[in-house]
C-alpha cells in the first residue's frame, strides 16, 4: 500500500530485568496494590512489564493487581471513586493527565503531589514541557506519566484493501474514504469497526471525526473556548460522524474496542479509528502483520494524545512501595521495556526507543513533528462532568441520529461547563 509501511517488527522481551533506581530509602512492605483498567490485550502486558521491573528491585513484594476491566477506564474511574470516597485507596492508581486528574483526583484531595519523586527521577529534562504542563499546578506534579499514545489512528487490514482496490496513504481525507467505504459495502464489508459497548469508542470516533474536519488549531479552541460548537463546521463534523455510523458494523453495541478490532484482524471488517493500544493488542495476538495504518481520514498533522501516568495518594497503605513503583513506572528503562507491549511511546524523551516497531516509530515521528491536540473520550480536554455529558449525546445519537440535537446538547453541555471562561 503507497504511503504505508508494514508492521514488521514484534515486541521482544527486555533483554536483562529492568533495573530500576528505588527512590524511598524507608523498608519494603510486604504488598503493593495498583489499580489500573489494563486488562486487554496488549495493555495488561505492558502492565505486566511494569510489575516485572518493580519485583526485580522487589522480590518479596506481592503485587496485588487491582485493574478493573473496561477500556478507557469507565467502570474502573467508577469504582475507584467509592474506594477513594470510601478512604479506601490503593497504593497508585492509573489517571490520564489533563482534566480528569484535576476533577476525579486533585480537586477532591485523594492525590498528594509527585513533585519530590519527579525531581529524583530527572523528568524536568525527560518529559515534554506540553505534556508536563497537564500534570503541574501552583509548582506541584500530580502524575508520573509513564506512556503517551496517538488517539487518532485508522488501522486498517491491508489484504483487505488489496483485494478491494483501495489506495491509503496518509492523506487519506473523509471522500476518500467514504468512496472506499461503499466499495466495500457492495461486498458486504463494513468499512468501520466500532465497539460501542465501550462508552467512550463512540466518543472517541467523534473526536477524531472533529479533528479531521476543523483542523487542529481550530479543534483545540473547541476545549480552550475559542472555537464555538454552534458552528457550520460543527454541524459538518456531526453529519460525518453520521455518515461513518453508515457504515459501521450491525454489532457494534455488543463489541468492546478490542472486538472491534478483532473484526479488522480477522478481515470481517476494513478499519477502526483507535489509538496506539491497538496496535499493541495486535502484537498481544501475534497479527501485526495483518494491519496498515494512518491519521485518520483528514487529521493528518494532528497529535490526539492520550497520555496515561501514575498517581500518589494523600494516605498510601503502603508508602515506601508507593513511592518506588513511581520510581519504577518513571524510569526510562522501564518504559522502555513497556511501550512494546502496550502499544504506546516512552513519556520519556531520554527513553530508548530503538526497539520499536516499525508502527510506534511512526507514531513517535508524529509526535515530534505533528500538533499535539487534547482527547476528550481519554480525559484531558473536558471536565468529567462535561465528558460525561459529551457521552451521554453522543451515545443518543447512536440511536436518534439527530443531528440538530447533537449539537444542541454539545452546545448546552459546553455552556454549563463555562468551558474557558
Ligand atoms: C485509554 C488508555 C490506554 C488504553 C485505552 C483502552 O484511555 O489511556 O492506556 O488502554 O484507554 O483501554
Amino acid at each position: 500500500l503507497p504511503g504505508l509501511r508494514a508492521a514488521a517488527q514484534e515486541a521482544s522481551p527486555a533483554a536483562s530485568p529492568v533495573a530500576i533506581q528505588p527512590i524511598a530509602t524507608g523498608p519494603a512492605e510486604d504488598q503493593l496494590e495498583v489499580f489500573s483498567w489494563w486488562t486487554g490485550p496488549g495493555e495488561h502486558d505492558g502492565l505486566v512489564q511494569l510489575f516485572n521491573a518493580f519485583s526485580a528491585a522487589f522480590p518479596n513484594v506481592e503485587i496485588i493487581d487491582a485493574a478493573v476491566a473496561g477500556g478507557a477506564g469507565s467502570n474502573a474511574k467508577a469504582a475507584l471513586s467509592t474506594r477513594l470516597g470510601g478512604g479506601d485507596p490503593p497504593d497508585s492508581w492509573q489517571s490520564h493527565a489533563g482534566k480528569e486528574l484535576w476533577g476525579l483526583y486533585v480537586d477532591p484531595g485523594y492525590a498528594a503531589p509527585v513533585t519530590e519523586i519527579w525531581n529524583a527521577l530527572g523528568l524536568d529534562d525527560a518529559i515534554p514541557q506540553g505534556l508536563a504542563d497537564q500534570l503541574t499546578r501552583d509548582s506541584e506534579r500530580y502524575l508520573i506519566p509513564v506512556g503517551v499514545h496517538m488517539g487518532n489512528v485508522l488501522f486498517v487490514n491491508r489484504q483487505v484493501a488489496e483485494d478491494n482496490g483501495i489506495t491509503i496513504s496518509e492523506e487519506m481525507t473523509p471522500d476518500d474514504f467514504f468512496a472506499a467505504a461503499d466499495t466495500l459495502q457492495a461486498a458486504g464489508i463494513p468499512a468501520l469497526a466500532l465497539g460501542s459497548k465501550d462508552p467512550f469508542a463512540a466518543p472517541h470516533l467523534f473526536e477524531n471525526t472533529l479533528m479531521g474536519v476543523l483542523g487542529p488549531e481550530a479543534y483545540i479552541g473547541l476545549w480552550d473556548g475559542s472555537t464555538a460548537w454552534d458552528s457550520e463546521e460543527v454541524t459538518a463534523a456531526i453529519e460525518q460522524f453520521g455518515r461513518y455510523l453508515d457504515y459501521v458494523n450491525e454489532d457494534h453495541a455488543a463489541l468492546t474496542w478490542d472486538g472491534a478490532l478483532d473484526l479488522v484482524l480477522n478481515g470481517t471488517a476494513f478499519a477502526t479509528s483507535m489509538g496506539d493500544w491497538a496496535y499493541g493488542a495486535a502484537v498481544s495476538k501475534g497479527q501485526t502483520d495483518v494491519l496498515a495504518w494512518a491519521p485518520h481520514p483528514g487529521s493528518a498533522g494532528a497529535y490526539s494524545a492520550v497520555m496515561d501516568g501514575f498517581t500518589l495518594p494523600n494516605t498510601p497503605p503502603h508508602p515506601n512501595n508507593a513511592t518506588n513503583w513511581l520510581a519504577t513506572v518513571g524510569s526510562a528503562d522501564a518504559q522502555a521495556a513497556f511501550a512494546p507491549y502496550k502499544g504506546c511511546i516512552p513519556a520519556r524523551t531520554d527513553a530508548d526507543i530503538s526497539g520499536l516497531s516499525d508502527y510506534l516509530q511512526w507514531s513517535a515521528d508524529q509526535f515530534a513533528s505533528t500538533t499535539i491536540v487534547p482527547s476528550n473520550a481519554h480525559g484531558a480536554a473536558a471536565s468529567p462532568q462535561l465528558s460525561q455529558d459529551i457521552f451521554d449525546a453522543v451515545a443518543s445519537f447512536l440511536v436518534d441520529r439527530d443531528v440538530a440535537l447533537l449539537q444542541d446538547s454539545l452546545v448546552s453541555a459546553v455552556e454549563a461547563d463555562g468551558l474557558g471562561q
